[in-house]
């Protein structure tokens, strides 16, 4: 059975380029003992795969030259060795970027592709609908009836994090980079305020759109949005530290300054935590039970970007680095 992968053929220096990457055509080998071969109906487009194209120490190991990218998939079992889920049954988890994947099963858990789109286990119902609830639930502790911000809200966790909040009574706004995002946030997704942090002043907007303050910053972008927040800050609110994407792509060169206001924090007793997803495990797959409930209820909506086909998953990346994708971006690969 032939393979198609996308493999990493050099590290980018700064901003991703489609040189970066190479489609690989293999075949697909036999599954060993214990193992299963997936076919991916969609791969994930994360963020943080961009931290794991440098050759760098982190929490997950860097991607090697010359192998495939590595991503959250889903699709369906076509072939098993004694593995730990049965042919035509359907799995999510860590494979490669690439149409099948062989794989001993490892983290991989069993989704029902009749209970949501099966896309959706790479987003509101998989890791990035964790990370919002364990950011605000774990990180934040948040509570009924604060004041909530988030930047990139429109993204794939940020759209979440701000339905949470909402259906737990918050006050909450966002920021995004386009007046249609803006519009999604405000019109469908019930925020009480949002901006287009790329055309008005960042700290007036925030002032604006956070007019009893800030109790829970969750923090997806870094930069001038962070030090706005900063000066927004109430009495004990906390910073979810989620991500600093506006960083992703910076050489050691031009990196920017960090906020320049930190010592606001002190005066607010404010506290900014960084965290991993998978930090809480628990909680995570609380998450899966309580969004099921809400998808159920009609408590919940969840925007997609779609890319078709394993060729151009390099640009779809590229593209979300840049803020092109609208919601959270998969690359479906098979009707499976
Ligand atoms: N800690 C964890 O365990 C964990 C897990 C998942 C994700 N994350 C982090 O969470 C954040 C969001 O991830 P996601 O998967 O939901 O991605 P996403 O928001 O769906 O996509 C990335 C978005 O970032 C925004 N962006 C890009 N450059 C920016 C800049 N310079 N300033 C402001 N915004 C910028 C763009 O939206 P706009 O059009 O709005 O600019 C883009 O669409 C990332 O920082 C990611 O690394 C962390």
């Amino acid at each position: 059975m032939s393979n198609k992968q996308i493999l990493l053929k050099s590290r980018p220096t700064g901003w991703p380029v489609a040189d970066n990457f190479e489609l690989a055509e293999t075949t697909v080998p036999e599954p060993g003992p214990g193992q299963i071969v997936v076919e991916a109906s969609y791969m994930s487009v994360d963020p943080y795969m961009r931290g794991r194209m440098n050759d760098v120490k982190s929490y997950v190991p860097p991607f090697q030259i010359g192998e495939p990218l590595q991503a959250g998939i889903v699709g369906k079992v076509v072939a098993s060795n004694g593995g730990a889920f049965d042919v035509g049954s359907y799995v999510v988890g860590m494979g490669d970027w690439a149409n099948y994947t062989v794989t001993d099963g490892e983290g991989y858990h069993a989704v029902d592709p009749n209970l949501a789109p099966l896309s959706y286990y790479l987003g509101i119902l998989g890791m990035p609908g964790m990370t919002a609830y364990v950011g605000l639930k774990g990180v934040a502790e948040l509570k009924e009836g604060e004041n909530v911000f988030v930047s990139a809200a429109s993204g794939a966790v940020g759209q979440v994090v701000g339905q949470i909040a909402k259906n737990m009574g918050c006050h909450v706004a966002g920021s995004a980079g386009s007046d249609d995002k803006v519009a999604y946030l405000k019109d469908e997704l019930g925020f009480d305020e949002a901006f287009n942090y790329k055309n008005e002043d960042v700290y007036k907007a925030m002032q604006r759109c956070n007019p009893n303050g800030i109790d829970v910053y969750f923090e997806n972008v870094g930069g001038p949005q962070l030090e706005a927040v900063i000066a927004n800050l109430n009495f004990h609110s906390r910073i979810a530290l989620c991500g600093m994407i506006s960083m992703y792509n910076a050489t050691l060169d031009d990196m920017p300054p960090g906020p320049r206001n930190m010592a606001l924090l002190v005066g607010r007793s404010a506290k900014m935590q960084g965290f991993i997803v998978f930090n809480y495990p628990e909680l995570g797959m609380e998450w899966i039970q309580v969004a099921a409930g809400w998808l159920n209820e009609g408590k919940l909506k969840y925007h997609e970007s779609v890319a078709e086909g394993i060729e151009n998953a390099p640009q779809a990346f590229i593209d979300m680095m840049q803020g092109k994708n609208f919601g959270k971006q998969v690359v479906k690969l098979s009707d499976a």
